[in-house]
């Protein structure tokens, strides 16, 4: 397999966690490039259901590379029990997992910051996974973020700490938060540090070589395109490049050397946190609600649920370079009877057949629907394309061609087995 990115194509949760196991398959490293463990990555292997947050999903399949990418941002006490978690079940965790060196630590008071900012907004809050993901990545841009290099040299981490606790304790004190105990944090962190300084390296010499050698690289993408910094619903977006660009900055690879995008997409739409959904609707929420289907895969948040969105994906094909398209949770919709699909928006008698960059304009659009009759058969069993009823194969169809890629993935439930490769 040449080498791939895969990004979500909505506002995340997409399924890409078993989308990239599937693909795994054929590559022989898997790299995480954005994001830190706000990400919920879902895959069920035999029956037993794993949720990867910071570690890429490859570490489920023998003989993969995995690497956390220099544009992630690591809680590392977040990391070390995702790694004793997959121990736990007998997964191997060891030298087929490399953290770059350059990669930032999420701190306790960027999570204590990312809280109280919460609030502050009252009403106009984002809806973070309360996972300290902007503080870190405002840090970063700030020039004043510690790293894992810094991490595992603990005199040097001693002394950085030291400064940026006092200056954050005084931030936290004047939003009338407590603040916290620099002794305490030092050890939790440095017992992180030594847990995890056997697996921090230099990724893009360790990337460059691996190139070298011939080797496939996956990009595993977190969150989704519309929740991306740059091209998502600011400020209702995560603080990182999510979509197929941040694969390059966030790993060191240049892009030229990519070959592939993959969007992974629903056949409908979710968005956890606050922001603009045009397509959201009750009926399909409280439907899959109702199944049990789309809560948070981090924050157990039931998810907000609407029809898929053409538009949307459009964009998304347009921002990342889709090539390819990989369908997910079509058995969401077996019990549908009529299945809507924005095919444009309409705001003030405008037509827009783009996502507007300006979230108040977007927020007044209204979308415009075609319909389309459900299947009524349950999908969950179907292997082949021809194993699909002639209905959801035509939906199928028509959300590639409404979205202007190719088809090449069809999932019909949350295991393996439940892929349908075209
Ligand atoms: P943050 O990344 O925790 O700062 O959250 C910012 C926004 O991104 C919120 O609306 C979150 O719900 C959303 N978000 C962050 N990570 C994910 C994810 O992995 N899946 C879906 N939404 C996410």
């Amino acid at each position: 397999m040449a080498n791939t990115i895969l990004v979500g194509a909505q506002w995340g949760d997409e399924g890409k966690g078993k989308i990239i196991d599937v693909l795994t398959e054929q590559a022989d490293l898997v790299v995480r490039y954005a994001g830190g463990n706000n990400a919920g990555h879902t895959v069920i292997v035999k029956g037993q259901k794993f949720v990867l947050h910071l570690v890429p999903s490859g570490i489920l399949r023998k003989g993969k590379l995995c690497v956390i990418g220099n544009g992630v941002v690591v809680d590392p006490v977040g990391l070390v029990t995702e790694i004793e978690g997959l121990r736990k079940f007998g997964v191997k965790v060891a030298a087929n997992l490399a953290v770059s060196e350059t990669a930032h630590v999420v701190m306790p008071y960027h999570r204590e910051l990312d809280a109280q900012r919460e609030v502050l907004k009252g009403k106009q809050k984002i809806g973070t996974t309360q996972r300290g993901i902007g503080p870190a990545y405002g840090d970063k841009a700030a020039r004043v973020g510690l790293r894992m290099i810094d991490l595992i040299h603990p005199e040097r981490f001693a002394e950085k700490l030291q400064a940026r606790m006092q200056e954050n304790n005084e931030v936290l004190k004047a939003l009338g938060a407590k603040p916290l105990a620099y002794q305490q944090v030092l050890a939790t962190y440095r017992a992180a540090g030594d847990f995890l300084a056997p697996h921090v390296k230099n990724t893009v010499v360790l990337l460059h070589e691996a190139q070298q050698a011939g080797k496939s690289l996956l990009f595993e993408g977190a969150q989704g395109t519309f929740l991306d910094l740059d091209h998502g619903t600011y400020p209702y977006v995560t603080s990182s490049n999510t979509t197929a660009g941040g694969a390059c900055t966030g790993s060191g690879v240049p892009p030229h050397r990519m070959d592939r995008v993959v969007g992974v997409m629903k056949a409908y739409t979710t968005r956890v946190g606050e922001g603009p959904l045009p397509t959201e609707n009750a009926e399909i929420s409280d439907l899959l609600h109702g199944m049990g289907r789309e809560f948070g895969a981090t924050t157990g948040r039931p998810r907000r649920c609407g029809w898929f969105d053409s538009v949307a994906v459009r964009h998304a094909t347009m921002v990342n370079g889709i090539d390819d398209l990989a369908v997910t949770n079509l058995d969401g919709l077996d019990t549908v009877e009529t299945i809507k699909v924005a095919i444009g928006y309409r705001s003030g008698g405008k037509p827009y057949d783009y996502v507007p960059a300006d979230v108040d304009e977007l927020a007044a659009c209204v979308p415009v629907y075609a319909d389309f009759e459900g299947w009524l058969t349950p999908t969950s069993k179907a292997r082949k394309w021809n194993d699909l009823p002639a209905k959801a194969r035509d939906y199928l169809k028509a959300l590639a061609e409404l979205s202007g890629a190719r088809l090449s993935i069809a999932s019909v439930g949350p295991g393996r087995e439940q892929t349908i490769m075209l």
